[in-house]
């Protein structure tokens, strides 16, 4: 059934922690802040005390019916109130304005740290369950931003105000008013305990449910293909009858909270009133008193309701924080690499470093002393103090054109596995000490059978997974001294999984190298034999591309992510199954075209179809992640080993 399930709870785990984080972004605006705390103080500051006004006005103007005060006192309070509707304006807009910059910072920071991570944790973590971060937590998140902030400090400051207040005007009264106020709280409490365990329920059964739909809607295909339909529909009822129980009851418990509370409000306000009224006429309490007094208490269960329910909506809030702030702090791809890529240039016979871009690149491999792959520095490798001057360094063969310290090796796409040792995970492994090379210039091809570890082995050249033993050097170098950016841009690559981006075809070619020109996209689509389809198609290279390339066939998909790698025009390419959906005619032209462009570069091929594979240079044979046969079409037909089962087993078939 549905993978996609409820990926959260209502509550934060660690409360103190994850506000601690929540704060550290609102401390970028804590001048905002501070003066949304002001100006929240002041809305309810004027409330309270407009209220409290009645008594006077009352007392003082019209009992002794003094009209002319009246009007000025009337005028006073409007311009409290005022007062009160103005701060709280400016309140609301400028929480509005800075929530929405912090959900903007961390929206960034969760994309910017989840490009970081490495793919260890998309295998382990489905795309759903990464989405739902990025969608409900963080809309969550906003919503209290919005609202909660400023009102649980309003409805706070209001309620305690609002007690405070009755107990000035008159304690003995004010009791009825605690009494009150403590039965609606216990009422409160009781009831949200339990509609929160339904609530629960009602999220984890929406989650079920929307995981049905979307897998219903991306396996479209494959449930018409069976006839699924009606199975499907069947399933869907049965969790749609699921949600609405729940919901039901969830709404049940909540939808009792305000009409009680008002009902014991209503309660509350007669009792008060009858007190009130024998405590006047006993002299206990002036008529304004009473006036101003019986308003409080109409006003009191309001901010008991709002406060409760902001309360709840921002613990849902953390508890959504929480759970970004814990992706957030998953742990990013290492990249300890200190070799990077540079440009260089040929200057007497020697490489030098140079911020033109000549298109020539190498290696720049810092190099502390002592460091054992230093090879012209035998003996000291330390620079003796006395004579510390260029010769100096000359002797020791270091490069001075490359700055003290560094030496330039050029890049050339030299590519060795040396008893390489991986697995996924620890327990199983997957590749059992491989050792290949592949010099410049060479075409190294993998074939094997399904799950042999073809794609795992071109997985660890670009360092998407760590090694767990063994060393692959590139030109020379451990690629784990490598910066993965400088790698991954000395490598271009097919994938298995042909991906393409919403954009037109040209952006998408282009995507192989961020500035190459029209012309450039263009010599790489013929490269690819695609330019001929990409022409014949209503807005040639300009073409829309939605949804990962829905609106082109699978093997039209495929010429597009060869001539993304085309573009790039790098030192090693790696093809995996490539060419799979192409046609064979095709094939063989890609391949010419290629070919060309690889000259004197290292080209990686994996392929089921043997006929592809068949001009490489060496051909190495998997079998679960060992390579059991290496060496050309011919030595290995020879051998009348695995290969050859494999290809005269085709041979058959075809
Ligand atoms: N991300 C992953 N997490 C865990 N195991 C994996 C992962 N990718 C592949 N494997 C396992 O590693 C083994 C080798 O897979 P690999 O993708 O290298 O095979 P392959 O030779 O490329 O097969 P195919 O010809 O089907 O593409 C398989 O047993 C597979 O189950
Ligand atoms: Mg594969």
């Amino acid at each position: 059934m549905a993978q996609y399930q409820y990926h959260g709870s209502k509550r934060p785990k660690n409360t103190k922690k994850t506000l601690l984080h929540l704060l550290r972004y609102l401390g970028h605006h804590k001048w905002l802040f501070l003066l949304v705390g002001l100006l929240v103080c002041v809305s309810t500051g004027a409330n309270l005390l407009g209220t409290y006004l009645l008594k006077p006005v009352i007392n003082r103007f019209i009992l002794p019916g003094d009209l002319k005060g009246l009007l000025a006192a009337v005028a006073g309070m409007g311009i409290m109130y005022l007062c009160g509707a103005l701060a709280s304006l400016a309140y609301s807009q400028l929480m509005i304005k800075s929530a929405q910059t912090v959900i903007q910072e961390i929206r960034r920071d969760l994309f910017v740290h989840v490009q970081r991570l490495p793919l260890r944790y998309f295998d382990a973590h489905t795309h759903g369950e990464l989405m739902s971060r990025f969608t409900n937590d963080v809309d969550t998140v906003q919503e209290a931003m919005n609202n909660s902030f400023a009102m649980i400090i309003q409805t706070f400051l209001t309620l305690t105000g609002t007690v405070i207040m009755m107990m000035v005007l008159s304690l003995r009264l004010s009791m009825i008013v605690v009494v009150f106020l403590a039965l609606m709280f216990a009422f409160i409490r009781f009831n949200g305990s339990r509609s929160r365990k339904y609530f629960q329920r009602q999220q984890a059964q929406l989650g079920r449910i929307n995981g049905f739909v979307e897998e219903m809607m991306a396996g479209q295909k494959v449930e018409k293909v069976f006839n699924h339909e009606k199975k499907d529909f069947e399933n869907f009822c049965v969790l749609n009858e699921n949600l609405r129980r729940e919901s039901t009851s969830a709404l049940a418990y909540t939808g009792m909270q305000v009409p009680t509370v008002v009902s014991l409000s209503y309660f509350n306000y007669a009792v008060s009133a009858c007190a009130g009224g024998l405590f006047a006429l006993s002299g206990l309490m002036d008529l304004g008193g009473l006036a101003s007094y019986l308003v409080y208490v109409r006003q009191s269960a309001m901010p008991l309701n709002q406060f409760t329910q902001q309360v709840n909506l921002l613990m849902t809030a953390l508890a959504g924080a929480e759970r970004i702030f814990d992706l957030m702090e998953a742990e990013p791809e290492v990249d300890e690499g200190d070799v990077t890529l540079c440009h260089v240039k040929e200057e007497d016979g020697k490489l030098v470093e140079t911020a033109e871009r000549t298109g020539h690149f190498a290696w720049r491999v810092p190099e502390a002393p002592g460091t054992p792959e230093v090879p012209e520095a035998p003996g000291t490798p330390e620079v003796p103090e006395a004579p510390g001057t260029p010769e100096v360094a000359e002797m020791l063969g270091t490069p001075a054109a490359a700055g003290s310290g560094t030496r330039l090796v050029p890049l050339k796409g030299d590519v060795r596995f040396d008893q390489v040792v991986f697995g996924y995970v620890p327990e199983k492994q997957v590749l059992n000490g491989i050792s290949l090379y592949a010099k410049p210039g060479q075409k190294i091809a993998f074939v094997g059978s399904t799950g042999a570890g073809k794609t795992t082995i071109i997985n660890l050249i670009n360092r998407f997974y760590e090694i767990q033993s063994g060393t692959i050097t590139y030109d020379g170098i451990d690629i784990r001294r490598i910066r993965k950016d400088d790698l991954r841009h000395s490598l271009a690559m097919v994938i298995q999984e042909t991906h393409l981006f919403t954009g037109t075809i040209a952006d998408n070619i282009r995507y192989g190298k961020l500035d190459a020109t029209d012309e450039e996209v263009r010599e790489a689509a013929r490269i690819a034999n695609a330019d001929s389809f990409i022409r014949r198609l209503p807005d040639g290279y300009d073409t829309m591309l939605y949804s990962d390339g829905s609106n082109l066939s699978q093997g039209q998909r495929q010429l597009l992510a060869i001539a993304r790698a085309a573009v790039a025009r790098p030192p090693v390419l790696i093809l995996d199954e490539a060419t799979s959906s192409i046609d064979t005619r095709t094939e063989r032209l890609i391949e010419k075209g290629m070919d060309a462009v690889m000259e004197g570069r290292t080209v990686f091929v994996i392929a089921h179809r043997l006929s592809t594979v068949r001009n490489s240079k060496a051909i190495m044979v998997l079998e679960h992640g060992e390579i059991i046969e290496r060496g050309d079409h011919e030595s290995l037909l020879e051998q009348k080993g695995r290969y050859y089962q494999l290809y005269t087993g085709q041979f058959e078939l075809e």
